[in-house]
């Protein structure tokens, strides 16, 4: 494993209390493997991924757990001394990876000089190598980022988090404001990247028919906890938790059967007040009284873990999952 998370723990400190955006999150990434971290808007996947980073908001710190990198703990000291050699991030918004006022190749060449030590010509030619990589004409160092489109300023981020060869990349929304052809372009080439390069990846997204596309593995969180996770094709073939059953029915590419898209009733919880026990209860469609009260329910059967307290029943509540009036129970729970 090149990355654990174990039982991570993040609190936001604000005027009217703390919220818990990462609440026992566990996780890990093979090496040379690509991850999806895949759930709701909200639920703490770039707050999860900005901790592994050590660059929380001033008001974020890490209440709890451990995170390994290639056999090592890092707290907030080490995680300076890993950050771009080791582990690079791309930001949620491309653009805020980017300076506005500075060409786009000054900004790789400053990262390589400054960070990397490299001498200017040999900055300003690894700048060119690195722009190739991702599909860009090295004419366009000379651009500002307004000058980019939003694909080729996502192609730049990611050609700037690469620069001192990190073996593990962290993205976060890498394609979401995109149409879906640079979608997959942009996808395509983190896949061709990850093979070139024998990266490491951690893909967060909202979509999950991005995590079919791409990913080898896939954690799926709700309000802060990871639900369910594991090999891509097992987990999204059979899901074991509800909530991911939801999320399949609510992405378009994942059909089968050439059905309507059928919605999740109801939104997360507010984390500053989560629900007891299962976190999804309140917007189950298969909710039990056991739900809210039991103990916790993980389940692991070859390397595909599920939360759900009702995970011996999984195959039969796959099937129902299926049924689009299911779903309409949910939203009458969310409703009343
Ligand atoms: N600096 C902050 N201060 C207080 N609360 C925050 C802060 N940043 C995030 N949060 C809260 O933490 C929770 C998780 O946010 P986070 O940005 O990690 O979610 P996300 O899964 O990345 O969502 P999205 O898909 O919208 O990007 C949310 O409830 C959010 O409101
Ligand atoms: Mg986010």
């Amino acid at each position: 494993m090149i990355l654990e998370v174990d039982k991570l723990q993040i609190d936001y400190q604000a005027k009217d209390g703390v919220t818990r955006a990462v609440d026992g999150a566990s996780f890990v990434v093979p090496e040379g493997r690509i991850v999806g971290l895949v759930g709701e808007s909200g639920c703490g996947k770039t707050t999860a991924v900005r901790a592994i980073m050590g660059v929380l908001a001033e008001n974020g710190r890490r209440a709890g757990g451990r995170i390994v990198f290639k056999g090592q703990e890092v707290d907030a000291a080490t995680t300076k001394r890993l950050l771009w050699r080791d582990i690079a991030y791309v930001p949620q918004s491309a653009m805020s990876s980017l300076d506005p006022v500075y060409t786009v190749g000054a900004q790789i060449v400053e990262v390589l000089t400054k960070r990397g030590n490299a001498n200017r010509r040999d900055a300003r030619k690894r700048a060119a190598e690195l722009f190739d990589l991702v599909g860009l004409n090295e004419r366009r160092l000379a651009d500002y980022p307004h000058q980019f489109s939003g694909g080729m300023r996502q192609r730049a981020a990611i050609a700037m988090a690469l620069a001192l060869s990190p073996s593990l990349l962290l993205a976060d929304e890498p394609v979401t404001a995109l149409d879906v052809i640079v979608q997959r372009q942009i996808l395509d080439m983190l896949r061709d990247l990850q093979e070139r390069l024998h990266l490491s990846m951690v893909l967060v997204t909202h979509d999950i028919s991005v995590v079919a596309y791409l990913c080898d593995e896939v954690v799926v969180m709700y309000a802060g906890q990871v639900i369910e996770s594991g090999p891509v094709r097992e987990v999204l073939a059979r899901p074991r938790h509800p909530y991911t059953m939801g999320l399949r029915n609510a992405f378009p590419d994942l059909m089968t059967d050439a059905m309507e898209l059928v919605p999740i009733g109801g939104s997360p919880p507010d984390l500053r007040d989560a629900p007891p026990g299962c976190r999804f209860a309140p917007r189950c469609p298969f909710v039990l009284e056991t739900c809210t009260t039991g103990a916790d329910g993980h389940s692991l059967a070859n390397g595909h873990m599920s939360a759900c307290r009702r995970d011996g029943e999984a195959d039969l509540l796959r099937k129902e999952a299926l049924d689009p009036v299911t779903w309409q129970r949910s939203s009458s729970f969310a409703a009343s």
